[in-house]
């Protein structure tokens, strides 16, 4: 079987199109520009190549943004008052708070402060409650952009086996709410799930979301089913590299000459092999999580200006 590859890269880059339609059309309209303020504590070089990319894609799609930036050793207190400021600013239409955050702040508590209608990660307990209930909300970006990604790709979810590795507040918990709403029958596995290689063979859309270089291999995939990779993992093992992509020139020359590359969750081998469509690593997912932080962001300026 030849797998298909669903292009992550070139679906983010429309909805990020779509999106700076959307902004350049409110402010044709006399509007001011949509804004997202991103809180970024500590040195976590990941969290801040993220925030950057955020940043970034703001721009570029018309939308103000405001980085704010704080050492490692603040206090709950402190992130509190910045989020409390944040909430009550007519320019800042949305709120993020890069995780992880250091352990000394209460993660809890700082997201129950964000204004639900600022929420555009979709990370507070009513936006989670809302996506529970079917109820209009901010959904989290990852799992969005996944069923944005499927709905593009024209995979039907109807009466299918969704199985979905990981249960993440983040990504697995309401990635299975959102399969679920779809009308697809929803498996949740995680790290004490009993033959977990023979629950993901049922899947007719498989989703790995659990932050482990390959687990998934050949004998978890039904042939012919969806899959999709949520991880990032970094491979600089030239040996571990060779395995996991069947000696791929390409690859193999990434770690001889930049010292690493990506993998996901998912045996990139097993997916070539044994799946109809699947996300590649890179390309795959990640392109969308900001491309729907944008979209999240737009739509709650529509809101709040009722343009
Ligand atoms: N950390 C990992 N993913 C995310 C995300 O989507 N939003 C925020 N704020 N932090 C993250």
């Amino acid at each position: 079987m030849t797998a298909q590859i669903m292009d992550g890269k070139a679906v983010g880059a429309a909805i990020r199109r779509e999106v700076a339609e959307g902004t350049a059309e409110l402010r044709a309209r006399g509007f001011r520009a949509p804004g997202l303020a991103a809180v970024l504590i500590g040195e976590n070089p990941a969290s801040k190549v993220y925030v950057s990319s955020k940043v970034k894609a703001c721009a570029e799609a018309g939308i103000f943004s405001d980085k704010i930036e704080r050492p490692a050793t603040v206090t709950t207190e402190d992130v509190l008052q910045i989020v409390r400021d944040l909430n009550t600013r007519e320019d800042i239409d949305g709120i993020l708070v890069q995780l992880p955050i250091p352990k000394q702040v209460d993660e809890g508590a700082v997201l129950r402060a964000i204004d639900p209608t600022k929420d555009v990660d979709g990370f507070h307990p009513v936006n989670m409650g809302n996506l529970v209930l079917d109820q209009r909300g901010f959904e989290p970006c990852t799992p969005a952009g996944i069923m944005e990604l499927l709905k593009r790709s024209g995979v039907d979810l109807k009466g299918k086996n969704a199985v979905v590795v990981g249960r993440s507040h983040i990504v697995g918990k309401p990635m299975a709410l959102m399969l679920l709403r779809e009308h697809a029958t929803v498996t949740i596995c995680h790290s004490r799930t009993q033959d977990l290689p023979g629950v993901c063979r049922q899947a007719d859309v498989l989703v790995a979301a659990i932050g482990k270089p390959a687990l998934i291999t050949h004998d978890f995939i039904k042939p012919g089913a969806v899959v999709v990779d949520v991880g990032i993992n970094r491979v600089t093992d030239p040996a571990e590299a060779e395995r996991y992509f069947g000696g791929d020139p390409d690859r193999m020359k990434q770690v001889r000459e930049k010292g690493s590359t990506l993998v996901g969750d998912v045996l990139p081998t097993a997916m070539w092999e044994k799946a109809s469509l699947y996300t590649p690593v890179p390309g795959g997912v990640g392109p969308l999580t900001i491309a729907m932080l944008l979209s999240n962001t737009l739509k709650s300026a529509q809101m709040r200006l009722r343009a």
